[in-house]
């Protein structure tokens, strides 16, 4: 018995900044963001908006796409790590805010990789036979850990949330396989100290620097390409299928040249690589699930098709899922 997506969804906070609008903020300019990033606009959070909030209307979304109630679910995963509180985790605070009960409800970290880990845990309990209808979410909102005055961070990221609701189904659609690799080693290239202290860009409170997201860019960058290079190959390799089987990779979304350098490698057309990182910025574990939800919408996925998708975060930790649409 494997486990196929039936439903998706996304959401994000009201608020669009463009590289314009973040030049009021720190010393930038558009010129330097697009060309080294591929980021044109971002979402960010405001202190009156919940990202639990966001992620049930992405969810909603998802169940709407599916045609299923919430309570038809029988759990809820969460790839995050912006929870407002160390616990209770942010899958049991969506639960609440969704109506339901009794279901098992749990987060996921493992920072930008968290919703490829997500779908990884979900697939793994379906095929296990325990759950048959399970949601499962990738939300976000790294602004909230910025500090403002550094442009080496704060011009990358943006918030929001996607999610899918998987059922488990025999037949040949579906997770063909996934790959889930960290290496602690690189713990500090980026990191977060957990403070309690939410700040969005809007708030008067201001994280102290040293409290603040910690990236080690370059290095970051080129361990990156590294990474979903090799875990790419890897999983279409253990499915026993080829790079030409697969019909469309959606990566994480961090930066287009990371994307563009591991397409190269891979030796895949830019037509087989969806990206939106021009409009989100990186929304780490919701960057994967509002792409595929943006690439339905744009009609890129066809029955049949073979997807890819991948990530690399903190942790660090990366990762691939291989589907069957
Ligand atoms: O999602 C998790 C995974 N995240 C990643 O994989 C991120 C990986 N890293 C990256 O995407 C890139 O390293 C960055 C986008 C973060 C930085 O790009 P870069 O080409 O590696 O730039 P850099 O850090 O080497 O900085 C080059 C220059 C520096 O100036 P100097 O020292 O050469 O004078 C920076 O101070 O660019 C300067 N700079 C900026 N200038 C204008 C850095 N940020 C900005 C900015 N605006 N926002």
């Amino acid at each position: 018995m494997g486990s196929r997506i039936v439903g998706t969804g996304r959401a994000t906070p009201r608020t669009l900044l463009s590289n314009n609008d973040m030049r009021r903020l720190v010393d930038t300019s558009d010129e330097w963001i697009r060309t080294r990033t591929g980021i044109g606009t971002r979402f960010l959070i405001r202190s009156d908006e919940s990202l639990v909030e966001i992620a049930a209307e992405a969810s909603c979304r998802a169940l709407e796409r599916a045609g299923l109630k919430a309570s038809a679910l029988d759990a809820i995963v969460v790839g995050t790590v912006s929870s407002d509180y160390a616990f209770p985790s942010f899958a049991c605070q969506l639960q609440h805010r969704m109506g339901l009960d009794l279901i098992p409800a749990f987060d996921v970290s493992a920072a930008c990789s968290g919703f490829i880990y997500a779908v990884s845990v979900a697939d793994s309990a379906m095929r296990a036979a325990e759950y048959s209808r399970v949601l499962v979410v990738g939300a976000d909102a790294l602004s909230t850990m910025l500090d403002w005055a550094d442009r080496r961070t704060s011009v990358l990221f943006g918030d929001g949330a996607g999610a899918i609701v998987m059922v488990s189904e025999p037949g040949p659609s579906g997770v063909l396989g996934s790959l889930l690799r960290s290496s602690g080693q690189y713990w500090n290239l980026l990191s977060v100290k957990a403070t309690g202290v939410r700040c969005t860009v809007d708030a008067e409170q201001r994280r102290a620097p040293g409290d603040a997201i910690q990236m080690r860019g370059p290095e970051l960058f080129r361990i990156a390409v590294r990474c979903m290079e090799e875990v790419t190959r890897s999983v279409v390799e253990r499915a026993g299928l080829q790079l030409e089987d697969v019909s469309l990779v959606i990566p994480h979304q961090a930066n287009l040249r990371i994307i563009n350098a591991v397409a190269e490698r891979l030796g895949l057309s830019p037509d087989k690589v969806f990206t939106n990182v021009e409009r989100y910025g990186n929304t780490s574990a919701a960057s994967v699930p509002i792409a595929l939800d943006e690439a339905l919408e744009q009609n890129r996925i066809h029955a049949g098709d073979v997807l890819l998708l991948n990530a690399c975060g903190g942790g660090l930790t990366w990762g691939a899922n291989l589907v069957r649409w």
